[in-house]
């Protein structure tokens, strides 16, 4: 398969559509700890749902990315908002940190590549990172109930505990594991186990209100329901289902609409709905993510977690 057959392609060409949906939750929680104008990277950015974000915010942003669809639409919405984002096309094996940073995100990239190169890179990136800055990771690991189908052509290059134990000496804000249930256009919903991680280069927790839903209490959706709801679902259709969340996680950015690439501007929601193991996430009141959780997931917000009723 050739790269140009990779299932993010058809997504990259189309102006007008977020391939991998728009920016992730943990990066609107990473944000607000940031300080101004803080020194950022994306390695293997994609279309930029991540690095647009944080360049809106005012941050100085460089995006390593390989797919030159991508980075064409990336430059072009970036120029369209007169952001700050210098895009590179390149590959990761031959990407060398020539900064130091705030903040290193690699969103599904790094398991494309081998132990080989993700492990010196991040070695070297952790060295160019500034102190209290963070890096945020996450990774498709193939676990027996969900293995990595092959026409992805991952490098399945990554063990769970894998970057718990090359971070020992960093603080582990989350190191999340769970099951995805994810779509992309033209790609039918799949199946992923994903790692999400989180370090800071710091000692302590101080000024972190990390919070961690309680998985231990007893399932509130059917798993026969779980499995009915299909992505893409409107909130208001769920809930008429009888689905009531134990917990809500909301995100709320006023001001910063990331609904597609060609509109930036307006109002952005993302609301994960966690029932105890299971979790269904909603961008802008459509269902957009469906979640096994095999860990707490840890939010990094204070007070994020309120009882629904
Ligand atoms: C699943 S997508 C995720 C994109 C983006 N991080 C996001 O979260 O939206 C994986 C991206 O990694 C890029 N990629 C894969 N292998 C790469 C490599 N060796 N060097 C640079 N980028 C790579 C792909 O082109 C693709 O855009």
């Amino acid at each position: 398969m050739s790269n140009s057959q990779r299932f993010w392609e058809k997504g990259y060409s189309d102006a007008k559509v977020w391939t991998m949906g728009g920016p992730s939750v943990e990066v609107f929680e990473i944000e607000q700890f940031l300080p101004r104008n803080s020194t950022l990277i994306d390695i293997g950015c994609g279309e930029g749902r991540n690095a647009l974000f944080l360049a809106l915010r005012g941050h100085k942003v460089t995006a390593l990315e390989l797919s030159s669809s991508a980075v064409k639409k990336l430059r072009s919405t970036a120029d369209r908002y007169s952001l700050n984002i210098d895009v590179i096309e390149g590959r990761i094996e031959d990407f060398v940190p020539d900064e130091n940073y705030d903040l290193a995100l690699a969103h599904s990239s790094l398991h494309f590549v081998t132990k080989e190169v993700w492990i010196p890179l991040l070695r070297e990136m952790r060295q160019r990172t500034k102190p209290g800055g963070f890096h945020n990771f996450t990774s498709i690991i193939g676990i027996p109930r969900y293995p990595v189908p092959h026409e992805c052509r991952h490098a399945n290059s990554f063990d769970r505990g894998d970057l718990d134990s090359q971070y020992a000496d960093w603080q582990i804000l989350r190191s999340d594991f769970y099951a995805k249930w994810d779509s992309h256009p033209g790609i039918p919903t799949h199946v992923h186990a994903v790692e999400k991680f989180l370090s800071r280069k710091a000692n302590s927790v101080e000024g972190f209100g990390l919070t961690k839903v309680d998985l231990s209490n007893s399932d509130s959706l059917p798993l026969i329901l779980f499995d009915s709801i299909p992505l893409g679902a409107d909130a208001t259709a769920v809930k008429s289902m009888g689905v009531r969340p134990r917990h809500v996680n909301r995100i709320e950015m006023p001001g910063w609409n990331m609904t597609s690439p060609t509109e930036l501007t307006g109002n952005y929601v993302v609301e994960d709905w966690i029932f105890g193991k299971h979790g269904l996430q909603f961008t802008q009141s459509i269902l957009t993510g469906k979640y096994e959780y095999f860990t707490s997931p840890v939010s990094l917000r204070n007070s994020s977690n309120y009882p629904t009723e």
